[in-house]
């Protein structure tokens, strides 16, 4: 976009204005009732029976909540269900079998694939029953490693419908990340692909799912999806299987989805915490398929006629949510993406938008911020009249990317709801209700209807509007983890610790951003609090990044934080110090971008990498992160003068931006 267009813009929709919702939208929304908040408060938690009522029950629930045992809560206790069931057959059983469920479209633009509601439930229950025939048995893990194609949505429905929960490792991860969460969930099955494309080259996928599986320290029957045809050949050893083989083996299979108790696991999902290690988090079959539910259709205001697109990766949580669970269980079409925004050109995603009549786009600031770079005129070639909504989520959106995407993107007639949550908490939590808030830029709303969300500071008091706190959640709600798997003292001590009083039993879930709150109680997430920085919406532990680079041979020491990158949000900078002999060894930066990118991803790719003889260390020898970040930053640098080692810092500010 010009300058000029930008300041017109600009001047028009001010900084610290707010929007109604449009008319039309609200003329047709789902929710457009604002005592919707008042009731949930007055009858909470019964108000969460109308998140359960979205769903088909095989036996009703006793008890909504259960708090016994806080803050292990369980949810629509007794209650039996299937999620494969609400996700296909009852589409099905209601005759709409012949309805679109996935609409994939492929990297290359002539590959597209739509599965209708009838398609999606065949070979979900050929892909089952060939899961049972390989020796999968109910709550037995199964692991998933795949980019965005259909098998995937397919692979995770067949093991819900027998009741394997499932663990999905994003296809960009490393080798070394899937051997560990294989590892840590003693998962015996993987289902991958032979590789898939990335702007227009075809990437070799299961070569690095074979390196994976060579660190795994068990046996592992593995399902290969057969993506590339000739384009890639792979020889599958003994305990490895053709996707299509097996599907066809197991052609016209019918296999009854299992009764699962509304507590029992649906999936796992690994994320990155303050520690080295990933964190297991559990969700549950009926709590969790309820609130996805509840929240796309208050929220994304989904309905079975929609053609509804989260440009998420599956991989994420947001896809399990927002592209699998919710919109099937709503059974609307939902739209699957395997490429990147720009790729062949940079109007591919307004292209997919024109082409199928999408409804309504869910995806992340840091994509609108490329788009905006990229310039309005790839939008404006294209038809996208169809939206009704605009959603973002992963990270804080600045009110001039949430204005050119209303603008430029919605065409000033789409609300945009900007969604706080979490992979913890299994669906939204803040955010405005698009039929009924109006909407400020910046901020992404008070927390959902039956949310308890504050803004504390250190002892747990509210803070004042406007000023910074901690973001804090006193009340549970169905979607939430129930633990960390096979760790609940890990998991009490990552969310419940700091701010809950045991004693009185009196729990808070502290998710570890700050945050702030304004006077009509809308909240704006600042990022996070603890040592996780947010790489264009994907989470990474400092921690794991300081351990794959340390592991380099070379290196003595390593700090790692979050810098401002005006795309991705943050972008990771790696201060090291080297060993002795390795001083001025060029060949080391590339090696430690490999050891980290091995170890994790290129998501986890260090934007710098700044040697230094030292690290500025406190008298007490703790690495001063704030000033690294500061640095990173090319912020003014405070009071340095409580450093053991104050003349390190202009040494080393000089160096970042060198390389
Ligand atoms: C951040 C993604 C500001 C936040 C669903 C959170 C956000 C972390 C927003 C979770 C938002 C997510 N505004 N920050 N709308 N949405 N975040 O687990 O720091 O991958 O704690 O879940 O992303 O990331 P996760």
């Amino acid at each position: 976009m010009s300058e000029e267009s930008e300041g017109e813009l600009e001047a028009r929709l001010p900084e610290g204005e707010s929007f109604e919702p449009p008319e039309s939208f609200v003329e047709q929304a789902n929710v457009t009732d604002e005592s919707i908040y008042e009731e949930f408060a007055e009858n909470w938690p019964d108000c969460w029976e109308r998140a359960a009522d979205m769903l088909d029950w095989e036996e009703p629930y006793d008890q909504v909540l259960d708090d016994g045992d806080a803050p292990f809560y369980e949810w629509f206790v007794d209650g039996k269900l299937n999620a494969s069931y609400n996700c296909l057959d009852r589409h099905v059983e209601a005759g709409r079998g012949d309805e679109v469920a996935i609409e994939w479209v492929g990297e290359p633009t002539d590959e597209t694939r739509t599965y209708t509601y009838d398609e999606l439930l065949d070979e979900v229950q050929e892909f089952a029953a060939a899961l049972r025939d390989l020796g999968v048995e109910e709550d037995d893990v199964v692991t998933m490693y795949m980019p965005m194609i259909p098998e995937l949505p397919v692979a995770m429905l067949a093991c819900a419908r027998i009741g394997a929960p499932h663990s999905v490792v994003f296809a960009g991860f490393s080798a070394d990340a899937l051997a560990t969460r294989m590892n840590s969930a003693d998962s015996e099955y993987l289902v991958t692909c032979d590789g898939y494309y990335r702007r227009g080259d075809p990437l070799d996928h299961k070569d690095k799912a074979d390196e994976g599986l060579g660190g795994v320290d068990h046996g592992v029957e593995t399902v290969v999806v057969d993506r590339l045809g000739d384009e890639l050949e792979h020889d599958l050893d003994d305990d490895q299987h053709d996707y299509d083989d097996l599907i066809g083996d197991h052609a016209g299979a019918e296999v009854e989805p299992v009764t699962r108790d509304a507590e029992d696991m649906l999936f796992l999902m690994y994320t990155s915490g303050t520690t080295g290690k990933p964190k297991g988090v559990k969700h549950t079959t009926g709590g969790y398929l309820s609130y996805v539910s509840w929240t796309s259709h208050a929220v994304l205001d989904i309905k079975p006629e929609d053609t509804y697109w989260c440009s998420a990766d599956i991989g994420w949580i947001t896809g399990h949510s927002y592209i699998v669970y919710g919109p099937l269980a709503l059974g609307t079409s939902t739209v699957m993406y395997e490429g990147t925004p720009d790729y062949p050109d940079k109007d591919r995603l307004w292209e997919i938008v024109d082409d199928y009549d999408v409804t309504q786009l869910y995806t992340a600031p840091t994509a609108i911020r490329a788009f905006m770079k990229w310039g309005k005129e790839y939008p404006d070639q294209h038809d996208l009249s169809s939206l009704r909504l605009l959603g973002t989520v992963g990270e804080p959106i600045n009110p001039r990317a949430w204005k050119w995407y209303y603008k430029h993107i919605g065409d000033e007639s789409c609300p945009v709801v900007d969604t706080w949550w979490q992979t913890e908490t299994g669906g939204m939590m803040i955010t405005t209700l698009p039929g009924v808030g109006e909407m400020k830029p910046g901020s992404a709303g008070p927390p959902l209807p039956g949310i308890s969300a504050n803004v504390v500071d250190m002892n747990g008091d509210e803070v004042e509007p406007g000023e910074a706190g901690y973001l804090t959640v006193d009340k549970p709600w169905p979607g939430m983890l129930r633990t960390l798997y096979q760790n609940d003292e890990r998991f009490i001590e990552e969310y419940w610790q700091e701010y809950s009083d045991e004693d009185a039993d009196e729990w808070v879930y502290f998710p570890e951003d700050g945050a702030k709150i304004d006077d009509d109680g809308y909240i704006t997430v600042l990022g996070r609090v603890d040592d996780v920085i947010n790489v264009s919406g994907h989470r990474l532990g400092t921690m794991e990044v300081e351990s794959a680079i340390v592991g380099v041979e070379g290196v003595a020491e390593a700090a790692v934080v979050g810098g401002d990158h005006d795309l991705k949000g943050e972008a990771v900078y790696a201060y090291v110090i080297t060993e002795d002999g390795y001083e001025g060894d060029d060949d080391l930066r590339e090696r430690i971008i490999e050891g980290v990118e091995d170890a994790i991803g290129p998501i986890a790719r260090p934007e710098e990498v700044i040697f230094s003889p030292e690290l500025p260390k406190t008298r007490s020898g703790k690495i001063m992160r704030r000033l690294l970040e500061d640095i990173a930053n090319g912020d003014e640098l405070g009071n340095t003068s409580t450093l053991r080692n104050p003349d390190i810092v202009d040494d080393i500010a000089g160096k970042v931006g060198e390389d």
